[in-house]
């Protein structure tokens, strides 16, 4: 059994340094933000855990059943002997890949979360003794050096995460990804598609509550971090429809005006009742816009599955 490598080319003191930053920039703007990359601590990851099950939540269900009756096709379009997977977690939605990839020497999964990374990794190479797996624990929208594996390589964005980078930071990504690509390597990618109004916002505004207190997580986050005293009860969970840039926007938005002191950056930072906080875009494709974002970077479709309804879509694209 070959053993699991890990490697972190994530500094220690990344996240701290990062969040500082974000939080000092996105909160002395106007409008205020926060990057959606710090919801996820160990309550952020399992609120989302439970959102992927949530009725109104179609996204995670529509992409495991492109997975589950499309990964022999994909399979038999990248022929790849090494998989890499950026924003892996729990590997879940892997497994039906991994099943399929027949030729497959070597799976590198990336994600921040270390601990998500091994305790995947472990149960990985229990399973598949042949397998060599490689963790890196590394930010996926930052240069990344992969190790030596067999070619062709196939590198999967699943989820519909790439929805959460705003067009400009889209172009840097597919680049970088490109340059990460030799000839007759492919991109697996996962994108939420354009649908009706009601049921996109349904998704990100469910009966039970769930995604309210996902969003209103961040701000546990930064007080807990940075010591600041946000009371997520003093904001609102907003989620729309922006029809023009065809994204979901997840804000909160301040019941009354307040001051929040965030410590640790010496901030005492002012909200005017009603003003919102952007935590999130997530941007909905047609297929069209996935071919020509793919096409600048260089990368050409070849690949085009959808779920049975049409909702989310899975695309093979070649270098
Ligand atoms: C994990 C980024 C794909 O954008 O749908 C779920 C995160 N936000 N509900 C998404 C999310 C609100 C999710 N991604």
């Amino acid at each position: 059994m070959s053993p699991l490598r890990v490697t972190r080319t994530l500094p220690e003191d990344a996240t701290d340094a990062a969040l500082r930053a974000d939080v000092l920039a996105g909160l002395t703007v106007n409008p205020k933000s926060l990057p959606p990359k710090w919801f996820y601590d160990a309550r952020g990851s399992e609120l989302f855990e439970q959102i992927t099950e949530l009725p109104e939540y179609y996204p995670t269900r529509a992409e495991r059943e492109i997975l589950t009756t499309r990964s022999g096709e994909i399979a038999a379009a990248s022929r790849a002997r090494t998989l890499v997977e950026l924003g892996s977690g729990s590997s879940e939605k892997t497994r039906h890949l991994l099943d399929a990839l027949t030729s497959l020497e070597a799976y590198v999964p990336v994600d921040v979360s270390e601990s998500a990374l091994t305790q995947a990794g472990r149960a990985l190479v229990e399973e598949r003794p042949d397998l060599e797996v490689h963790a890196l624990i590394a930010d996926f929208t930052a240069p990344l050096s992969l190790p030596e594996t067999p070619g062709p390589r196939l590198l999967a964005f699943l989820g519909g995460t790439i929805g959460n980078l705003l067009p400009a930071e889209r172009e840097k990504f597919l680049a970088s990804v490109r340059s990460l690509l030799a000839p007759g390597d492919g991109l697996l990618l996962g994108t939420d598609l354009v649908k009706d109004e009601r049921v996109l916002v349904r998704a990100y505004d469910d009966a039970a509550g769930v995604t309210a207190a996902f969003n209103k997580n961040v701000l546990a986050v930064v007080d807990r971090e940075l010591g600041a005293d946000f009371d997520p009860d003093a904001f609102d969970h907003v989620a729309l429809w922006d029809a023009e840039r065809e994204w979901i926007e997840m804000r909160l938005r301040s019941r009354t005006a307040q001051t929040v002191k965030v410590p640790a950056l010496g901030l005492a930072v002012d909200f005017a009742a009603g003003e919102e906080l952007r935590t999130e875009v997530s941007a909905k494709f047609r297929r069209d816009g996935v071919s020509a974002e793919l096409g600048a970077a260089g990368l050409e479709l070849t690949h085009w599955w959808t779920d049975a309804e049409g909702r989310f879509a899975l695309s093979l694209s070649v270098v």
